[in-house]
């Protein structure tokens, strides 16, 4: 469903908020909206869902204006979603997810089965979840949920205002991942604030900067990471925009499937065996029924104690999901002094491997295509 921004205003007295603000919100598309303080990102949110009434200029959703559409429908059609504030402390995580489904008067029936749906989409098991409150979650646990009752009436649209402010980096940056698989599977259009350029180059397909209630720059993000047109938007970017564009690459386009994996329940000698075969200093250790990384061995651990089932000598290691970008992957290598990270999926099943080779490559081809910029 579009959005479409034409000469958009919004006034408060003398002060402009938003200033003759004109912008065609890709379908289906994460677009992020970026710039300082008070630049006037929530106010453009508030009138796109008609939170807030506009002063001038008009909102077009789907080619109808946000003043000539119903209210409920609005709503129906357009979910929002901010820092965990959102949620009511005294409802249980069922209840805050269903909110806007009762308004709708959906049958209980359906509401049930949209909320247990959801809770799968953010990764929070229904049967532990569905009926604790707010404060028995952690601030990721309850933004996800925050998340899924933005989805919950299936909008078209996903307004997301800061949504994972709050949330620790670690944490921020994992919610991002699955943030990324979940827009994969749904598809919407979201237009999502942010004052983090790494979150903004991390997750938007098109970035809009805003400054003083004016669109400074749009574009897709590609061409705002390579072509900053103002100052203020290089300023933004940093610089270290050659190292920036690492974050535009995903993992899941440069991982590789050249690693040896090995069942949990192997005999050492025979791992030994196979890695040498395969000239390999290390295998990962996978759970045989399902491929769930359990950890790595290293030959020489293995020459150590040649008896025994890999399960005893597996060493526990840190992975990354496909979504993450190649920054989040070079940050993880440097960070734990590792060549190879093994890559998995949500469910934990290894799926590839990211080696700080192809990661160095990367940065190589940027340099030569003029990425680094002056
Ligand atoms: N209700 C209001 N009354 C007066 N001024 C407001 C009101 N809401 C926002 N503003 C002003 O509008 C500008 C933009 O605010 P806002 O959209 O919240 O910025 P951002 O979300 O980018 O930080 C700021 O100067 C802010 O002080
Ligand atoms: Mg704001």
């Amino acid at each position: 469903m579009a959005i479409e921004l034409i000469h958009a205003e919004k006034t408060y007295g003398s002060i402009t908020a938003v200033k003759d603000l004109s912008l065609t919100i890709p379908d289906n598309q994460i677009t992020i909206l970026i710039g300082p303080s008070g630049c006037g990102k929530t106010t453009t949110m508030k009138m796109i869902n008609g939170l807030i009434p506009k002063t001038g200029g008009d909102i077009m959703i789907n080619g109808v204006s946000v003043d000539e559409w119903d209210p409920i429908q609005l709503r129906r059609n357009i979910g929002y979603i901010i820092q965990e504030i959102g949620l009511f402390p005294h409802y249980t995580i069922f209840d805050n997810i269903a909110i806007v489904p009762r308004l709708l008067r959906w049958e209980e029936k359906r509401i049930k089965q949209r909320v247990l749906d959801l809770l799968d989409l953010v990764n929070l098991d229904p049967g532990e979840f569905t009926y604790k409150f707010p404060s028995q979650l952690s601030g990721g646990q309850r933004q996800r949920v925050g998340v899924a009752r933005g989805l919950a009436s299936d909008p078209d649209i996903v307004l997301m205002d800061e949504p994972f402010g709050a949330i620790d980096p670690i944490n921020r940056e994992k919610i991002q991942d699955s943030f990324l698989e979940i827009q994969k599977e749904i598809q919407k259009t979201i237009v999502f604030v942010t004052h983090d350029i790494h979150e903004a180059i991390k997750l938007g397909d098109n970035l809009a900067i805003l400054d003083e209630g004016s669109l400074v720059q749009f574009d897709t993000t590609y061409n705002v990471v390579n072509n900053p047109e103002t100052p203020l938007v290089e300023d933004l970017l940093g610089a270290d925009r050659a190292f920036k564009g690492l974050a535009l690459l995903r993992v899941k386009d440069y991982m590789k499937n050249d690693f040896l994996s090995l069942a949990k329940s192997t005999a050492s000698e025979e791992a030994l065996k196979q890695m040498e075969l395969r000239q390999s200093k290390f295998a990962f250790i996978v759970d045989g029924r399902n491929r769930k990384l359990q950890g790595y061995v290293t030959v020489k651990s293995l020459k150590h104690r040649s008896a025994g089932s890999l399960e005893q000598l597996c060493k526990p290691t840190e992975a990354i999901q496909p979504f993450a970008t190649l920054l989040d992957a070079m940050t993880k290598l440097f960070s734990m002094g590792l060549t190879t990270l093994p890559v998995v999926d949500d469910r934990g099943i290894l799926i590839g491997v990211i080696g700080m080779k192809t990661i160095l490559k990367q940065i190589e081809q940027m340099a030569v295509l003029g990425i680094e910029g002056d």
